[in-house]
């Protein structure tokens, strides 16, 4: 790699969250050139004044791609890889038929490699440069999933998914297994080269308030990892958490009873929230992910982002691979752009963008290190062809901004538009 790599396009950097702006596209800046060296951004502006500072650079012209920060997916099942797109059930149906029985393939170390491998390699084909996965109950898939990521040198979060019951015998460990096996893992690996443990109980359902209390009690001792879950994704699933719990106050309280509500906390899904817990979310600074193409596709409701934002709660984006219906997050902005409709507000391109990676790295409490292209800031970067296909590229032709540029990609795009993806500042 040479020290030092200039980029020029139309390189997007946000200034501020496109949220908190009056005209949300102003948060946004667009600079002709992107100075990388180690690794990292060394500087951002015009194109001559970055070549006079660094004339040995390496230089790359990618023309009027749009060059933005990778993309960060902030909720994602690597195991659910081979079974996206299985049709015809709702989430606890969906659980049963679908997913316990491809999980259980993960007994099979070498299966969960190969699984892994397939995952990074369709993820970073589709710009994603940061996830956070869910793993299954076998340590070894959590290992499969980390030397993966550590291969390709991608910043990467995940946890061992624990169960203790209403779940295959065969995916049920206990509270003191779920403890021993996260708090092994969780030293192997959190803070290793890019990569960083979250505590995971899968959900209220499928854990005992043991089991719940255990995990609480681990992340309580490692504070400074994320917690990740899933939190009142349908009403069904609420109704038997009511049932479960009945001493609960409500869905969030089985997880605060037991020490697993907090600021680096992760709650999948979040749609069908009381005032309680959106009260209690916000007042922790919790993180709630969005999933739209998974609540379109199996149905779960319409998470309404305006009024999550304008309460002030922090969000983020995610795919939910493979309860959504996609590796993309082209496709997931355009999905969040489609229940935005439902729910009343058109989302700006620079609210759906901002999402899917400043508001994603917020989430995760890495928006110093990724989700935005800033000196200083890991050169994680995504180029996007506004012209991919012959669809976008007769509607982009006609644009007036940037915006008007990007929101056809947004809305039509694939892999086809993704021209080039840096990992920490390498080109793959
Ligand atoms: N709730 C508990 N487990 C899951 C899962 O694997 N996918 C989704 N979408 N929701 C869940
Ligand atoms: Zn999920």
């Amino acid at each position: 790699m040479p020290p030092e790599t200039l980029v020029t396009g139309q390189i997007l950097s946000f200034a501020a969250s496109p949220f908190g702006t009056p005209t949300p596209g102003d948060a946004a800046e667009v600079h002709e050139a992107v100075l990388i060296r180690d690794g990292k951004i060394a500087a951002l502006g015009q194109a001559a004044a970055l070549s006079a500072q660094a004339p040995q650079a390496q230089r790359v012209d990618l023309g009027d791609a749009l060059i933005c920060a990778g993309f960060v997916d902030a909720h994602v099942h690597y195991p659910q890889t081979a079974m996206i797109a299985s049709w015809g059930k709702r989430l606890i149906d969906w659980l049963n038929a679908y997913t316990f029985p491809e999980e259980m393939r993960f007994g099979d170390p070498g299966y969960a490699r190969g699984i892994a491998d397939r995952y990074f390699d369709l993820t970073l084909a589709n710009g994603t440069t940061t996830c956070v996965s869910y793993c299954t109950v076998h340590p070894a898939s959590v290992t499969a999933f980390f030397e993966a990521a550590q291969a390709r040198r991608v910043r990467a979060v995940a946890g061992k998914t624990c169960m203790d019951r209403n779940a295959p015998a065969d995916l049920c460990d206990t509270a003191q297994s779920a403890y021993d096996q996260s708090k092994a893992l969780l030293e192997s690996w959190h803070g290793v080269d890019r990569l960083s443990y979250a505590i995971t109980p899968r959900f209220s359902p499928t854990s005992t308030r043991d089991q719940l209390a255990a995990l609480g009690a681990l992340w309580g001792e490692h504070p400074d990892c994320l917690m990740q879950t899933h939190l009142s994704e349908q009403t069904d699933e609420i109704a038997w958490v009511r049932s479960l719990y009945p001493e609960a106050r409500d869905y969030l309280d089985t997880y605060e009873a037991h020490g697993l509500l907090g600021a680096r906390g992760l709650y999948g899904h979040a749609i069908h929230l009381e005032p309680r817990e959106r009260d209690r979310l916000r007042e922790v600074g919790a993180a709630l992910i969005h999933c739209p193409t998974s609540n379109t596709f199996i149905g779960s409701g319409l998470f309404d982002m305006a009024a999550r934002m304008a309460e002030g709660q922090r969000v983020g984006l995610a795919t939910d691979t493979g309860g959504g219906s996609s590796f993309s997050m082209l496709r997931t902005m355009a999905a969040a752009y489609e229940i935005g409709q439902l729910t009343g507000t058109a989302l700006h391109p620079a609210q759906l963008l901002w999402l899917a990676t400043a508001g994603s790295a917020e989430a995760l409490h890495m928006g110093g290190q990724i989700g935005n292209i800033a000196p200083g800031m890991e050169a994680d970067l995504v180029a996007l062809d506004l012209a991919s296909t012959p669809a976008i590229a007769q509607r982009s032709a006609r644009a007036n901004d940037i915006w008007e540029a990007l929101f056809p990609t947004i809305m039509m795009g694939d892999d086809r538009a993704v021209k080039r993806v840096w990992i920490a500042g390498v080109p793959i």
